[in-house]
């Protein structure tokens, strides 16, 4: 029998990143030492303070049966008092909070509530890929908004044509940003939440970033009065944690909305492990004394590379918050072209920006999850590299 791929598969945008792999593993094979700062996956150990709460918790048998789909009561009333202090916002655990198997997982599955078949949803370009996944799936069409360096990496609503808008049910946006580490100040975000009102369009803001900041806290779109009639908010315990392999975020905000993405996930998944989910409630309960040395750490970090990225004649505004540093290099080039050139030369792997979106060419993202003596490593690197050799096509 001849097994066929469904055309909603088929439909999938290629891999990208899958040539820039196959040159790293080119590289390793020749034994090379590659320094990979190409995806977002923190080093920074899990807090042994919540690694052991979840010991003690995975030794409990009540926590060893089916959990529930939206999340325990003790996580969600820890995520409704940890918006109350962060952002001063209540949010009912029972329906207007619902735990995700990574935030990831729940911006896949948002389109199915929002969208029918035809129907727009405006991902911003360039982009996390997940949120295009969703939308195709659903069979909705996916119009880009790009998000350019002079409007600070936010989106041009007056741009948006009205046709399309006149169909549009569902917006993504995420700050702090990945890729580029932009930040959103209130003002924007009443702006946008007049704008959704007036067009009827679903905010989805995707705050997977929001406590890795530079300055000011990063504010939540919610906090707007009237969010909560357009607006959710998906939360993340990967990065604010650096629980990435633990799997558990969060959505907040309009009751239907997270209610109804409640319900595809009820028909699809039976919810995160409780021993995880309490852990990550003892984290939320913690957060003041957890999370502050590591957002000292991403920004040290921060500030290390982007000094070296400055001197050396990258150019780029300064990430406002993320773990990434999005920049152009020293020389005009494609982004493939620059990212290739430092594989071979300085053995770096980086993510080239054409990899999130059309806008996103002419960029480069660094990521900085790796060791800090790896990172000083790169930053040697970055500095001995002569980008006179890739002009001359050498
Ligand atoms: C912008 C953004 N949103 C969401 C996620 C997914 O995070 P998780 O599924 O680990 O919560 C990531 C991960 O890199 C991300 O960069």
């Amino acid at each position: 029998m001849k097994i066929e791929i469904s055309d909603k598969l088929k439909s999938f945008p290629p891999f990208l990143f899958e040539e820039l792999y196959r040159k790293e593993r080119a590289e390793r094979a020749k034994g090379r030492d590659i320094i990979s700062l190409a995806v977002g996956d923190p080093d920074i150990p899990t807090d042994r303070r919540i690694v052991a709460d979840a010991v003690s918790e995975i030794k409990k048998a009540p926590n060893h049966r089916y959990p529930n789909t939206k999340g325990n009561e003790n996580l969600r009333r820890e995520i409704s008092a940890w918006h109350k202090r962060r952002f001063g916002l209540d949010f009912h655990p029972s329906d207007e909070v619902s735990i995700l198997i990574g935030s990831k997982e729940g911006i896949a599955h948002l389109p199915f509530v929002l969208l029918n078949a035809g129907d727009y949803c405006l991902i911003p370009d360039p982009t996390y890929p997940t949120y295009r996944t969703g939308v195709i799936l659903a069979g909705g069409r996916i119009h880009d908004v790009p998000l350019e360096e002079k409007n600070g990496f936010l989106p041009d609503l007056g741009r948006i044509p009205r046709k399309v808008l006149e169909k549009t049910k569902l917006f993504f946006l995420n700050y702090p940003n990945n890729p580029t580490g932009a930040g959103a100040t209130l003002a924007f975000y009443k702006d946008l939440v007049k704008w959704a009102r007036k067009h009827g369009v679903v905010i989805a803001q995707d705050a997977a970033y929001c406590d890795i900041y530079f300055g000011e806290p990063a504010p939540s779109l919610l906090q707007v009065p009237g969010a909560r009639d357009v607006a959710v908010e998906f939360y993340s315990s990967s990065k604010t944690y650096c629980m990435a392999g633990w799997r558990i975020g969060w959505v907040v905000g309009n009751s239907k909305v997270v209610c109804a993405l409640n319900q595809v996930k009820e028909n699809i998944d039976s919810g995160p492990f409780n021993a995880i989910q309490n852990a990550v409630a003892y984290a939320l309960k913690h957060h003041e004394q957890i999370v502050p040395p590591i957002r000292e750490h991403f920004k040290k970090r921060a500030e290390l590379f982007c000094r070296t990225l400055h001197e050396t004649g990258w150019r780029f505004p300064d990430p406002r918050g993320s773990c990434f540093v999005w920049a152009r290099p020293p020389v005009n080039c494609s982004s493939l072209d620059a990212v290739y050139f430092m594989l071979e030369h300085a053995h770096i792997l980086t993510a080239p920006g054409s990899g999130f979106g059309r806008y996103g060419e002419g960029f480069v993202r660094f990521s900085l999850t790796e060791p800090d003596a790896r990172l000083a490593e790169a930053a040697r690197r970055v500095r001995a590299l002569d980008w006179k050799k890739l002009k001359a096509g050498k």
